[in-house]
């Protein structure tokens, strides 16, 4: 048994939230770590209580093996393997009931005694332990803490020994909170964040806070600083010194205050702090756009004018407020272009390193994402730090997910102190970073007393800061609802129509407070429809702020024991129950390449737009606080054969304004084509090099015309089947989920839409027996005319299917690219002439990918004998894909690495094709991305 708390089991106990475990603190110890991090000694037991006393102290001897500090034993060849669940608990309720199998890992390694000053103190700091962690030093109990995703820190020095010292940390994988920690994704286990040891002065530094504000009237900062000192003994004559300088190591601000002592003066004592506040800083401001960082120096002063402790924090200066309907930046509104982030790599899980979570912001912002919500925990500090120097919006949130028991945990009692802990611990951890904007009371968990008691806790604490809670305004309405816990409406999944009807209530005086949606736009497989259509309505309503896409990564993990290296979603791992590939739902994928609907993303959240307005041209600047001069902006116009190209003068444009300049001549002067406007950087900036295009608009002008090659007759065994009518598609994610067909219907989950074309038979059935089908062949001319009857209306797609031979490897097209778009999400690729090899299926789970929109002629080329097949349209434009893979052999397969490249090339010519939707998680495609009743023609002449 545990020695001291295997009698009490705590971990079963809700209301136990720790012992031992020091209040937490800013990050003042920067240097001086020891890191205990790299190869630990580890033995698992299949529940706490098998534990050993032997495992915590004595001589490590068989059964032990080696693992890696930080990361997730449940990666590491260890015989207990990660679990996927959503909303549903792992293992059977009600809290706080556990599983009879609970695995308990011992991790152990020794340690020489750091080199320290007499009185000076050894702290142990855990970075993070899934789920629940027990600290013994030399056999002895030091201390227990819960909470998976924040630090715990220990006071060693009265157990440390001088010389080798041995730390043994129980790791328990669930316990009580785990019921609070039910957030969809992965179930680790294990010490997943660094270890160290800090040796910290008798005397020292214990925790600063740094409340940086701007004020956008007198363009002045002001630092209000609180300093906090650890005394062993009190005594008088201490000060503190605070040294504030520029980049530059310019000094800015330079101030001194005695340590408050007095504690014995009734009613006078407040702490052992010093309290500054500098004033009338001439300082640069703080923003995403331009994060302009200080240096704050702070020393702790002893009697004799011996500094003997010294901490430097990052300052940023700036004010986030709410005034009216707006979420402000220094008195600026400011857009929310978000994602969500759970921290994940593909082999280290949630043990990310530094440069993993660096990789990420650079991938974001190349696509323009300027805002994160940190889902749905909080992050390891070095993230905010990063967040803070690159210039990122956090919504910080705290690790409370109640999900399977929404509505009961929330208002229990004994998981009272657990929601105040976590919640305040966040922000007594991460307020001095000028990223955070909000703080977020956590993720589904219903809305109960405990969330009020936490809201009630930072609207003190940090009363600079807005509150974000979702669940508050779902459970309570929009207008007026969950107040006290948010003070922002943020929403997940909403409609568009339904975060217009929000907009217009801010129009009308009915509404005030920012909409700002924590989660839209569900990146599962080939997704994110509609994303431009959002953003329509952002653009044209006061009060709509933005939102985070969910999500930013797919959580596809290598499993060590796999015979391949394939990616694992739910269930590969022998889990259960789980919920198979919901975990897959990332804007890029989980070796971070982006997905195509990245590009859409990338254009919505642009920060500098164009539109022609009859002669002239309108450049709205998105930014807030920055110009366009780091920008250069080029016009293209094409007519189809030929492309023309120039500089665009632009004038200054006010942050958050717009200009008008005169379109080019030749805009004027040209019937057919299209206009195109790019804007690119200048100079090389931290996440691109020079000519990084950072947003681009385009204006039809007229639909071109070509000069055809009409009637060469098609290369020589080059079509090998088809034309044949085509009305399923492999079914995408949002259609259906093709992987839990018969629980999505039991529990109404996803879209309905895959069940009704199965019911109907469209996956094997012959399509002409659905549809009025009649196709003409005249003078190289295929027509084919199809008429939908109304009890078909919501069709995958009318088109044809050739099968051609594979030597076809290349395509060129005239229409919407380079990459995959789909009718509602294609308003981010230009219209252009584009060239590519045949697409490979960029989603985890395969399904329909590879369309292209808008096209007006299309060519499969074999580089090798300049054979070609050409398809031009002599009626509206199609769409079209090429890929190796059937429908049916597509929809078969359960996994990319499953999928056998076909003989032949699929190629796919649609009159209409049914949009993407977000039918996973949220609304179906809309109306006019629908295939309705009707007649549909598709016209084209096919030749070499
Ligand atoms: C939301 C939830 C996320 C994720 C998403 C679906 O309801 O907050 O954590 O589960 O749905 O992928
Ligand atoms: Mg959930």
């Amino acid at each position: 048994m545990l020695p001291i708390v295997g009698a009490f089991r705590p971990w079963t106990d809700p209301a136990q939230v720790a012992i031992g475990r020091l209040p937490m603190t800013t990050r003042v110890v920067e240097s001086g770590d020891i890191s205990l991090d790299g190869e630990w000694n580890f033995r698992l037991f299949e529940h706490p209580q098998d534990i050993t006393a032997d495992a915590i102290g004595a001589p490590i001897g068989e059964g032990w093996g080696p693992i890696a500090v930080p990361g997730n034993w449940t990666l590491q060849g260890i015989r207990d393997l990660p679990h996927y669940t959503n909303i549903q608990m792992p293992f059977a309720g009600p809290p706080p009931a556990l599983p009879a199998r609970n695995p308990a890992g011992v991790y152990r390694r020794t340690f020489l005694a750091p080199v320290r000053d007499a009185g000076a103190r050894v702290l142990l700091s855990i970075g993070g332990a899934d789920s629940i962690h027990v600290v013994y030093l030399n056999g002895e109990f030091v201390g227990y803490g819960t909470d998976a995703r924040l630090e715990s820190v220990y006071d060693l020095s009265s157990t440390l020994r001088d010389g080798e010292n041995d730390l043994a940390i129980a790791v328990i994988r669930f316990g009580a909170h785990s019921y609070i920690e039910d957030q969809d994704g992965w179930w680790m286990a294990g010490l997943h964040r660094p270890v160290s040891l800090m040796v910290r002065p008798s005397v020292s530094i214990a925790d600063v806070w740094l409340d940086a504000d701007w004020d956008a009237d007198s363009g002045r900062g002001r630092l209000q600083v609180q300093a906090f000192a650890s005394f062993t003994s009190i005594a008088d004559g201490w000060a503190v010194r605070v040294q504030v300088s520029d980049a530059a190591q310019t000094p800015v601000a330079d101030a001194s205050a005695a340590v408050d002592v007095d504690h014995e003066i009734t009613y006078q004592f407040t702490d052992f702090a010093s309290k500054m506040d500098l004033a009338g800083l001439d300082v640069a401001p703080w923003s995403a756009e331009d994060p302009a960082l200080y240096s704050c120096r702070i020393d702790l002063i002893d009697p004799a004018g011996v500094i003997v402790d010294s901490t430097t924090q990052r300052v940023g200066f700036r004010r986030v407020e709410i005034v009216g309907p707006d979420l402000m930046v220094n008195g600026r509104r400011v857009w929310i272009h978000g994602v969500n982030r759970h921290d994940h790599h593909p082999d280290r899980g949630s043990a990310v390193t530094v440069d993993d979570i660096r990789d990420d912001l650079v991938q974001m912002r190349r696509h323009n994402i300027t805002a994160i919500r940190t889902s749905h925990y909080p992050n390891r500090p070095e993230f905010l730090e990063l967040c803070d120097e690159l210039g990122f919006y956090v919504v910080d949130e705290a690790d409370i997910e109640s999900h399977a028991y929404n509505w009961h945990v929330c208002d229990r009692p004994e998981y009272r102190q657990a929601w105040i802990e976590r919640v305040a611990r966040m922000v007594q951890r991460d307020r001095n970073h000028p990223s955070v904007i909000m703080w977020s009371l956590g993720n589904e968990s219903g809305y109960g007393s405990n969330h009020d008691a936490a809201a009630g806790w930072v609207r003190r604490a940090d009363p600079t800061r807005p509150l974000h809670y979702e669940d508050a305004i779902r459970t309570q309405g929009w207008i007026d609802g969950g107040r006290h816990a948010t003070d922002v409406v943020c929403p997940m999944y909403p409609t568009v129509p339904e975060v217009a009807e929000y907009g217009r209530a801010v129009a009308e005086g009915r509404a005030d407070r920012p909409f700002i949606m924590c989660e839209y736009s569900h990146a599962m497989g080939n997704a994110n429809g509609s994303l431009a259509d959002y953003w329509d309505a952002m653009h044209a309503w006061p009060g709509l702020q933005g939102g985070f896409i969910w999500e930013w990564k797919d959580h596809g993990l290598r499993h060590a024991d796999a015979a391949d290296d394939r990616l694992h979603y739910g269930g590969m791992f022998g889990d259960a129950p789980h919920d198979s590939n919901f975990i897959a739902d990332g804007l890029v994928s989980a070796e971070l390449e982006p997905h195509p609907a990245m590009t859409e993303v990338a254009w919505v959240y642009r920060p500098v737009a164009t539109w022609r307005d009859g002669d002239t041209l309108v450049i709205e600047s998105r930014r807030a606080f920055t110009d366009l001069g780091d920008l250069r902006a080029r016009w293209v116009v094409s007519t189809g054969d030929e492309v023309t190209t120039g500089e665009l003068e632009v004038p200054d444009v006010v942050p958050g304004s717009s200009v008008r300049v005169t379109l080019p001549d030749l805009v004027r002067a040209t019937a057919c084509g299209v206009f195109t406007v790019t804007w690119e950087t200048r100079s090389t900036t931290w996440y691109a090099g020079v000519g990084h295009e950072v947003a681009r608009d385009q204006m039809v002008i007229g639909r071109p015309v070509f000069n055809t090659n009409g009637g060469s007759s098609l290369p020589e065994h080059g079509v090998l089947a088809g034309p044949e009518l085509q009305l399923w598609r492999a079914a995408v994610d949002n259609d259906g989920f093709k992987l839990m067909l018969e629980r999505a219907a039991r529990e109404a989950k996803g879209s309905p839409r895959l069940q009704r074309w199965l019911e109907l038979g469209l996956d094997s059935g012959d399509p002409t027996n659905y549809v009025g089908y009649e196709r003409n062949t005249a003078d190289g001319i295929e027509r084919h005319v199809v008429d939908v009857p109304a009890e078909l209306a919501g069709l995958p797609r009318i088109g044809v299917r050739y099968e051609l031979a594979p030597r076809f490897t290349r395509m060129r097209w005239y229409g919407r690219g380079p990459g995959e778009n789909y009718a509602d999400r294609n308003r981010g690729s230009m219209i252009g002439i584009w060239e590519a090899d045949i697409d490979r299926l960029p989603y985890l789970v395969p399904q329909e990918y590879g369309l292209r929109t808008d096209v007006e002629w299309m060519e499969l080329v074999d580089t090798a004998t300049d054979e070609r097949i050409r398809v031009e349209t002599v009626g509206e434009p199609f769409a079209f894909s090429a890929i190796r893979h059937t429908a049916t052999a597509l929809y078969a397969a359960e996994h990319s690495a499953d999928l056998c490249a076909n003989e032949r090339l699929i190629l796919s010519l649609d009159a209409v094709h049914r949009g993407v939707g977000n039918g996973a998680c949220g609304p179906e495609p809309h109306d006019e991305y629908e295939i309705g009743a009707g007649r549909y023609t598709l016209e084209y002449r096919i030749g070499g």
